[in-house]
């Protein structure tokens, strides 16, 4: 088998049709990451990971993830014939979790995985010894860990290079924003956008410092909460280089992005992949963009992963069950 693919790569980048002109934009785009095959930019990531563990041999790999990673690698693992552990923490979303499931991966939710620094520490420990003992690789999406797989994700960055004057992504680990940098190349500002509350690169760029410290992370945003140095470093290098900005912003802001997305774009998203937008109003509110500048937001994964983080936004339009001799009644309610 040459090459290992569901589709991934490619997605649409969309104009915006309302929030652009209501931030006074020229042109805001939204990258749709959302539209992979299982619903996240991870695939790009996984699609090269498998190939790479065809390509040594390996029958079964153990991986460790928020969800998006997870999901992803169930899915390949399914289609080529492979057996995966799934690591993750107690509190992953629903639908991440469900997708991990259906493609029949072993799935592990270990309490306080990423949050304890110590239980994090052994889980690695755990993990490293039982795939150099079974041969069975360990995946994580982060160049530290597996360098080749997340190349597979610089081609995001070359979808966006020349496309964009400013490009915003949401920072967990570090790898995403990594990988677009180097994608993208001098061509576009590559600005990252991470949670005050899980702030380790943003943090450092305001410092004005290379010291990527650990800290608690009390963000309720999946994908983001990453306390610690994965690849939190080589980001860091890469936003000085490239000259773009970081910023923390509040998780309020980022679920207000969210249903602003979804009551004006028509955009299903998680709470990860409304984030860069937060970040696009910070840099305006600070004169880091300019309005006739084009602008691109990744929108990094799908609404259908993380169903309770639109609970709130389905609410405020309640349905209603209705008799059918009073429906046309009720349809003047769009009126
Ligand atoms: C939807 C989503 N967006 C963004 C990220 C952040 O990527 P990274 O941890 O490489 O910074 C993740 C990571 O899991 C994610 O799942």
């Amino acid at each position: 088998m040459s090459t290992v693919t569901l589709g991934e790569g490619n997605t649409p980048l969309v104009e915006s049709t309302r929030i652009g002109p209501e931030l006074g934009l020229r042109r805001l785009m939204f990258k749709l990451e959302s539209c992979n095959p299982t619903g996240s930019y991870k695939d790009r990531f996984i699609a090269a990971e498998v190939a790479r563990l065809l390509r040594i041999g390996a029958k079964a790999c153990v991986a460790t993830s928020s969800g998006n990673t997870g999901s992803s690698l169930a899915a390949y693992s399914a289609r080529y014939g492979m057996r995966c552990a799934i690591v993750v923490n107690q509190n992953a979303p629903a639908g991440k979790l469900m997708q991990m499931q259906a493609h029949g991966a072993l799935l592990l939710r270990v309490r306080e995985f990423v949050s304890d620094p110590r239980v994090t520490q052994q889980v690695f420990t755990d993990l490293h010894s039982f795939s150099a003992t079974y041969n069975a690789p360990l995946v994580v999406s982060a160049y530290r860990h597996c360098p080749i797989g997340m190349e597979g994700v610089e081609s995001l960055g070359h979808e966006l290079a020349g496309q964009a004057d400013h490009i915003f992504v949401p920072v967990g680990g570090g790898g995403l924003y990594t990988a677009v940098a180097r994608g993208a190349g001098t061509k576009s500002r590559v600005h990252a956008v991470q949670p005050a509350r899980c702030s380790t690169v943003a943090a450092a760029f305001a410092r004005g410092d290379d010291e990527i410290r650990p800290v608690h992370s009390t963000t309720r945003i999946s994908g983001l909460a990453v306390p610690f140095d994965i690849d939190a470093s080589i980001a860091l290098r890469h936003l000085r280089a490239n000259g773009g900005y970081a910023f923390a912003v509040e998780d309020e802001e980022v679920f207000e992005m969210q249903s602003w997305m979804l009551a004006e774009e028509g955009i299903y998203c998680e709470p990860a992949g409304a984030t860069a937008l937060a970040g696009v109003r910070r840099a305006l509110e600070r004169r880091i963009v300019r309005r006739e500048e084009t602008i691109a937001c990744i929108v990094t994964g799908h609404g259908f992963k993380d169903p309770e983080s639109i609970a709130e936004a389905a609410a405020l339009h309640p349905d209603r069950v209705v008799d059918p001799t009073t429906l046309a009644q009720h349809l003047q309610g769009i009126l």
